[in-house]
């Protein structure tokens, strides 16, 4: 059966340009993006009427957050990480039953990226179903684009982030020595901490959870299309992969987009946009956008390693990629030191996220 596959739309719109939306201005074309993201002056994160700390957060204030934050992720700290990540990865590989039918986003992705990241920052094991349940209540709520449903998505997940850092503020509760103790640390001297920490480890989580969950369907629905890379994966080095990995995000990147808002009367490729108007960059459509990479479906990995932008630029730039990059790179190579063979189920047809999500919300595929 086919599917619909919104890549293609933004591939359409970035043909036009700038173009308009419910949204404001979309940018899909990669100069656009870059020229947009690379310029904060122009163009404010302060876009949310919620918290968000560092995304929402501009000029010095930002800077100051990200000099508190990006240490977090270091590449000392992910290399005393990596045996911890490695043995949730094999755990889960072995947990699943080959020959059986599974869905590669929820039933692989989204468990692993609950695992490891209550591994990375110290949560308790028995959150795993709750935070399973959260991520498709999030999932259901961001497609439906109620704004009820979102806030009320978003109150149950500050609950569950509260449970966890309340106690540890107030000292109720033993410390633990983990990375949320560390940042609770960082944090306790800034004027509203329990706010501060509550937004930092939701946009940590936000940013974590869903994303680590459609990047891994990504790459299994890809590995699945291209059997010849199997083995050839088997074989690269750490390096190789993680631009592998890459390469394949930048193909399908389900990172879709981020907001900005206009601080002054400006131009962007000779469209006007006025101060306080709204643009959407769509990461999705600048990874595909031939003007940079020729055929965006061709797999080229060293050659579009430098203008790829699957993990942004600019202030904004994740600062949890050494992390992403990480938790992919053990889960495909345990998942193919563990499987002679991963292959899309026959009788199921793979499903498209619908906007603004990306990659796939459903990958049968099958484990040898
Ligand atoms: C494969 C997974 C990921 C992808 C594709 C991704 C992508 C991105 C992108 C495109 C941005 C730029 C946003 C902008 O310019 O407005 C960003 C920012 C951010 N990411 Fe990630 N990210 C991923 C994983 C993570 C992880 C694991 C974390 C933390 C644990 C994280 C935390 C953040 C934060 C806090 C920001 C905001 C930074 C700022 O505003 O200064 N991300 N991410």
């Amino acid at each position: 059966m086919k599917f619909h596959d919104p890549r293609h739309e933004y591939d359409r719109l970035r043909e036009q340009g700038l173009t308009e939306s419910d949204a404001g201005w979309v940018a899909c074309r990669h100069a656009d993006v870059v020229e947009i993201a690379q310029d904060p002056d122009r163009f404010s994160s302060a876009v949310s009427r919620f918290l968000q700390i560092p995304n929402g957060l501009d000029g010095e204030e930002h800077a100051r957050m990200r000099r508190l934050l990006d240490p977090f992720f270091a590449p000392e700290r992910m290399e005393t990480l990596e045996p911890l990540l490695r043995s949730v990865a094999a755990d889960l590989v072995a947990e699943i039953s080959r020959g059986e039918v599974i869905n590669a986003v929820t039933e692989f992705g989204a468990r692993f990226a609950v695992r490891a990241q209550s591994q990375w920052l110290g949560w308790p094991s028995d959150l795993e179903d709750e935070l399973l349940a959260w991520m498709a209540a999030n999932f259901e709520a961001s497609r439906s684009g109620e704004l009820t449903q979102t806030a009320q998505v978003a109150r149950r997940f500050d609950e569950i982030i509260r449970s966890i850092v309340e106690p540890r503020l107030t000292g109720s509760q033993a410390r633990h020595g983990d990375v949320t103790d560390e940042l609770i640390d960082v944090l306790r001297n800034e004027p509203d901490p329990e706010a501060t920490l509550v937004s930092v480890l939701r946009n940590w989580t936000g940013g974590d959870l869903g994303s680590i969950a459609l990047c891994i369907g990504v790459l299994v629905h890809w590995l699945a299309v291209h059997p010849e890379h199997q083995d050839s994966f088997r074989r690269l080095s750490d390096h190789e992969l993680d631009q592998a990995i890459d390469e394949i995000l930048r193909i399908d990147d389900p990172f879709v987009s981020n907001r900005r808002r206009a601080t002054q009367d400006t131009t962007v490729d000779g469209v006007e946009i006025r101060a306080g108007e709204r643009v959407v960059l769509n990461w999705t459509g600048a990874n595909r956008d031939p003007a940079v990479f020729g055929d965006p479906e061709a797999f080229n990995p060293q050659r579009n390693a430098g203008q790829n932008v699957v993990y942004g630029t600019g202030p904004h730039v994740c600062p949890g990629r050494p992390l992403a990059t990480l938790e992919l790179r053990v889960t495909i190579q345990e998942l193919l030191k563990a499987v002679s063979q991963i292959r899309l189920a026959a009788d199921h047809s793979s499903k498209r996220a619908r906007p603004p999500a990306g990659g796939f919300r459903s990958v049968p595929v099958v484990f040898d």
